[in-house]
């Protein structure tokens, strides 16, 4: 019978729990197959660390956001003990025939990576983010924008009784699909992105107009926006374990900006993790189970190298170099639709 490994890796994501659930149950259910959940993404691959993944482990688990497999952003090659040939020899000891990798760019890339050393391997997209080129969509993004959308219209409480502006930044590292689906939904009145730099002018000019029409201003923001000055998306947390940026607090920046120019007496929130945590949307929920569903028939298929993904309605099966290396950005023309009604 075979048998195979999922994890899951990178940031953690509502509806990771889907997947593994869908996998697991269409795996054991159509293909006859066997799971195993590796701990902690690719450390758990690396050092072998693994749980059964029956029916009853999975019960009851697609509406728990995060994922009870852990998860990190460990590089499969990153330690001393990492590379093809210890994984190779943890795979044989705990006899798995192939690998589900769920997670995001840097999840895909490094099962590319391993897939072109030998490690039958497939994917399925990950992030809240919705950045991923290969696919409509991810999962984790609606429930992402729901939050987000639900947090604007409770700020928009404080600011209309104190005609305050407020400013609402969320998550978005290199795309500024939440911040764009949240922004038009909650009807912000300005949406910055990281795709479409604004100028502070321009900010203060729609912040001016919404007061001026006697409305409290609301502002939404993704953390990788940057304004024309900025050389690099506001960061002063340093670097993570990774070297990346730790990103948050553009709207620390924007805030007295606004003040400062258009005398509005402006707050701040940053939404940070709370977009990522908690009860995942039945729309996430139901893409999940989807790919959950399809990844267990990829490996049945012994597609490796393939990820599963969304085209219009369909789930479909691409390479997984396809999602490497490329941001799905939000296209200028999207943007400047929303744009239109700003101010
Ligand atoms: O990739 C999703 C994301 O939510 C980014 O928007 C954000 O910059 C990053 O994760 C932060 O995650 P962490 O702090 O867990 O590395």
């Amino acid at each position: 019978m075979a048998h195979y490994g999922i994890l899951t890796s990178g940031g953690d994501c509502p509806g990771l729990n889907a997947v593994i659930r869908g996998t697991v149950l269409q795996g054991e259910t159509v293909h006859g197959q066997t799971f195993a959940g590796y701990r902690d993404g690719y450390r758990g691959l690396v050092y072998g660390d693994a749980i059964p993944l029956q029916r009853s482990a999975v019960r009851g688990i697609s509406q728990q956001g995060g994922t009870i497999l852990g998860t990190s952003r460990f590089g499969p090659y990153s330690e001393s003990d990492g590379g093809t040939e210890s994984i190779e020899r943890q795979m044989d000891r705990l006899g798995i025939d192939g690998v589900i990798a769920i997670g995001g760019d840097g999840t895909m890339a490094a099962a590319n990576r391993l897939l072109e050393d030998g490690i039958p391997v497939v994917g399925v997209p990950k992030t809240i983010d919705n950045d991923l080129e290969a696919t409509d969509y991810t999962f984790g993004f609606n429930t992402a924008v729901e939050i987000a959308t639900e947090a604007a219209d409770r700020l928009r409480t404080t600011g209309n009784s104190h005609k305050r502006c407020m400013v609402l930044e969320v998550m978005g590292r290199h795309a500024g699909w939440i911040a764009l689906h949240a922004g038009m939904a909650a009807g912000a009145h300005a949406i910055l992105i990281p795709e479409a730099p604004e100028s502070l002018v321009q900010i203060c000019a729609w912040v001016t107009s919404v007061r001026d029409r006697g409305r409290a201003p609301m502002v939404m923001v993704a953390e990788g926006f940057t304004l024309p000055d900025m050389e690099e998306a506001h960061s002063h947390r340093g670097l993570d374990e990774f070297d990346r940026p730790l990103l948050g607090g553009v709207a620390e920046v924007l805030a007295p900006l606004i003040t400062e120019r258009t005398g509005i007496e402006t707050r701040t929130t940053v939404l940070g993790y709370i977009q990522r945590g908690g009860v995942p949307s039945a729309w996430d929920r139901v893409l999940g189970t989807r790919f959950g569903q399809a990844a267990s028939d990829l490996v049945a298929d012994g597609e490796w190298g393939r990820m599963v993904a969304l085209r219009g309605t369909d789930v479909v099966r691409v390479p997984l170099s396809d999602a490497v290396g490329h941001t799905k950005k939000v296209p200028l023309d999207h943007y400047r639709g929303a744009r239109a009604l700003f101010g």
